[in-house]
C-alpha cells in the first residue's frame, strides 16, 4: 500500500460519520406521512394554473383569465409559504436532514422560488389586467421554471438520499 493510499484510508467524512447521519425520518408528519410532501403539490399545481391563465388571457383577451391568474398566483404564494414552513421545521428538527448540504441547497432554491411567487402576486395587486402583459406572464414563466427546479431537487432529497422516509420499511 502506498503512502497516499494509507492516508486516504485514514480519512473520515465528517458529515457521514456524524452519529445522527441516519436519523432522517420525518418528524412533521401525520401517521408517518410527511406534511411537507402533502403541501408541495399546491404551489406546484397553482403555479401551473397561473401560467395557464396568463396564456389564456394573452390568447383570448378575456378578463376572466386575468382574475384567475391573480388568484392562482396568490394562492401559489400562500400555499408555498405553508409548504416552506413545514419544510423548514423538518430541516431544523431532524438531525440527519440538517446534516446534509443538499437539504440546505433545497432551502435556498425554495426561498428564491418563494420570492418570485410573491413578486408574481404582489405585482398584480394594483391592477391585475394591466400587470399581465408582459411582466406578469414573464414572472409566471420564471415561477414555473423555479417550481420545477425546486420540486425536482426536493425529489432528489427523498429518492436519492431517502430523507423524510421511514427507516423501518413497514
Ligand atoms: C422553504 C424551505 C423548504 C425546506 C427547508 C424544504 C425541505 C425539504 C425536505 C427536508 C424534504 C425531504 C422530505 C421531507 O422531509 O419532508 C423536501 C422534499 C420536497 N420538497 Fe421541500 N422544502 C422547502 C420548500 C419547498 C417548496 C416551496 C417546494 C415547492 C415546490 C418544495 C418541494 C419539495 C418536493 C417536491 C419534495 C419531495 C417530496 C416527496 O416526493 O416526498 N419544497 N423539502
Amino acid at each position: 500500500m502506498t503512502t497516499t493510499e494509507k492516508r486516504e484510508n485514514q480519512l473520515t467524512d465528517p458529515i457521514s460519520s456524524n452519529p445522527s447521519f441516519d436519523d432522517s425520518e420525518s418528524k412533521i408528519a401525520v401517521a408517518g406521512h410527511p406534511i411537507h410532501a402533502m403541501l408541495v403539490a399546491f404551489p406546484i399545481g397553482l403555479t401551473a394554473c397561473a401560467l395557464g391563465a396568463d396564456l389564456f388571457y394573452w390568447w383570448t383577451g378575456d378578463i376572466f383569465w386575468a382574475r384567475a391568474a391573480l388568484w392562482s398566483a396568490g394562492m401559489a404564494f400562500l400555499m408555498g409559504l405553508l409548504a416552506g414552513l413545514s419544510g423548514t421545521i423538518e430541516l431544523l428538527a431532524v438531525p440527519g436532514i440538517r446534516a446534509r448540504a443538499a437539504s440546505w441547497t433545497h432551502f435556498i432554491i425554495a426561498m428564491t422560488l418563494l420570492a418570485v411567487l410573491g413578486a408574481n402576486w404582489g405585482y398584480r395587486l394594483y391592477g391585475y389586467e394591466q400587470a399581465l402583459l408582459p411582466y406578469g406572464l414573464l414572472l409566471s414563466m420564471l415561477s414555473a421554471a423555479m417550481v420545477a427546479f425546486t420540486g425536482w431537487h426536493g425529489g432528489k432529497l427523498v429518492f436519492d438520499y431517502q430523507l423524510g422516509t421511514s427507516s423501518s420499511g413497514k
